[in-house]
């Protein structure tokens, strides 16, 4: 996967493809002064009406869960030899039926679209355009990897795994959990499904979408578990051929000293910078380096917790205002609030993200302090003096806090978004293309962006996964050419042996 493609995000790849639904949602990037004319925000409000009435929606999923509670090894036991035997059963169906299978897969996820966005609105707090583009992306990834399948699968020596946990967070309730599930699916295995416990009821209707769509049921299970030695057993169970992680960076490592030799393929934490330099376009940087802050109230692995701001820009008080005004005039409110722009906290703040929230270090003044409104509601906030190697500079805090850091030249900044054990995304805002190829010879991150926000890759076009402590375990990005590789073994394919 070429990181240079990878950054090219304005140039349109032409391929046609029904993978591309998620570009295809009003984009609400940026903050625009005229909201009402906005037809963006006009197409959210349109959809806002439509799926009110389903806010909040406590029954949906409710009934699939009580069906799925594993709470005993005797549960986990019959979970796991029915997983085995629909593995096996599915490995040995024609790949033209598993495909199909995954097309009809997407389009029962577009049925659920409004209950999806519901019912992540009422559990993780996600917002309606967000949650929309989370469909958009569950549906992109089950037609992806079917023509992944098609293009790998079909003619190769593979010993597909017979049966894969997969345990999403619950930050991107919908498109994680489905985007696991259909890859596995795709490469031909058995799917057992744990979701993190705030997205139960997501989970419930993407499977009740995978059932709908005439998968087994036992061949995707739902487990509804709490963290415990039931749990545990999910991933170290020999049974159990692969575990697909997406979570804590201690948590993938976690799993990896209960099982050493767990097959594991992870993407984990991150700690994010933008990189603006002078040269850039600092409306649109403003923009983007609030939105991929603050969205979804910065519960994001790939969230820019820092802005790197090069030479004039670091000195420049008219950005700071701009970035200020940006997202001092971000509507935050819950999810029922039709022009909502940032959402709640999933979970009240634990102790390190109020750190993160309250406490300066040394150098360090707030340029909008964060302020608890109601509960999980906070104004977002934004810290100026962040210097190399501080505890901001270092730690993730996964919430809505933005830290500002004033680098001499490209090279100090390029140092300093490198300076972290994490490398999941970065961007650079600079239309120098000198500076873009500079930057991208050099930056250290699984998804490099240039231009635009550093959240939000798109399937197929923007591969999605880590280096660096970001990710653990062998394996592609997900959403990207590489990813089903990951997904059992294989051997020479016919037309390279
Ligand atoms: N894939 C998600 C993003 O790119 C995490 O923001």
């Amino acid at each position: 996967e070429s990181r240079f493609r990878a950054a090219l995000t304005h140039v349109t790849d032409p391929t046609p493809g029904s993978w591309a639904t998620q570009e295809r949602r009003p984009a609400t990037n940026g903050f625009a002064n005229a909201q009402d004319t906005n037809p963006a925000l006009l197409a959210n409000q349109h959809w806002a009406a439509a799926i009110h009435d389903r806010l909040p929606a406590p029954e949906l999923g409710r009934r699939i869960l009580e069906d799925h509670l594993v709470d005993d090894d005797a549960a986990v036991d019959a979970l796991l030899e029915r997983g085995r035997a629909a593995g096996e059963a599915w490995a040995a169906r024609p790949l033209a039926e598993r495909v199909a299978a995954l097309h009809r897969l997407a389009t029962e996820l577009e049925a659920l679209r409004a209950d999806l966005i519901a019912v992540a609105g009422d559990e993780v707090g996600k917002l309606i355009d967000q949650a929309d583009v989370e469909v958009s992306e569950a549906v992109d990834f089950a037609n992806y990897y079917a023509f992944l399948a098609q293009e790998q699968v079909q003619g190769a020596e593979h010993v597909p795994p017979c049966l894969t946990t997969v345990a999403p967070p619950w930050n991107f309730p919908i498109a994680i959990p489905l985007g696991g599930v259909a890859a596995a699916l795709a490469a031909g295995s058995a799917a057992i499904l744990k979701p993190a416990p705030p997205a139960r009821r997501t989970a419930a209707l993407l499977a009740e979408g995978c059932w709908r769509a005439g998968l087994p049921a036992d061949l995707v299970q739902l487990a509804i578990v709490d963290d415990g030695p039931v749990s545990k057993r999910l991933i170290t169970d020999p049974r159990v051929d692969l575990v697909v992680l997406t979570g804590a960076a201690e948590t993938a490592e976690l799993f990896r000293s209960w099982r050493p030799s767990l097959p594991l393929l992870a993407e984990t934490s991150g700690k994010n910078a933008l990189v603006i330099t002078p040269s850039a376009d600092l409306d649109l940087a403003a923009a983007d380096l609030a939105n991929s802050a603050f969205g979804h109230a910065g519960q994001k692995c790939s969230a820019a917790s820092l802005g790197i701001l090069v030479g004039s820009v670091a000195r420049s008080r008219r950005f700071r205002s701009q970035l200020l005004d940006a997202v001092r005039s971000l509507k935050v409110a819950w999810p029922t609030a039709p022009a909502a722009q940032m959402g709640p906290l999933t979970e009240p703040a634990g102790d390190k993200l109020l750190r993160g929230l309250t406490r300066l270090e040394p150098g360090q003044r707030w340029l909008l302090e964060p302020r608890q409104l109601d509960g999980r509601l906070w104004r977002p906030g934004i810290r100026d003096g962040v210097l190399p190697g501080s505890e901001y500079h270092r730690v993730e805090y996964f919430g809505p806090v933005l830290g500002l850091m004033a680098a001499r030249d490209l090279d100090e900044a390029i140092a300093w978004q490198n300076g972290t054990e994490f490398g999941l995304t970065a961007g650079l805002h600079s239309l120098d293309p000198d500076e873009v190829s500079h930057w991208i010879e050099r930056v250290e991150a699984g998804n490099a962006y240039v231009n635009r926000s550093i959240t939000g890759a798109i399937v197929r076009r923007q591969p999605f996964g880590g280096w660096k402590r970001s990710a653990v375990g062998a394996g592609g990005k997900a959403g990207g050419p590489n990813y089903l590789m990951a997904f059992g073994r294989w051997h020479a394919h016919p037309s390279e042996a």
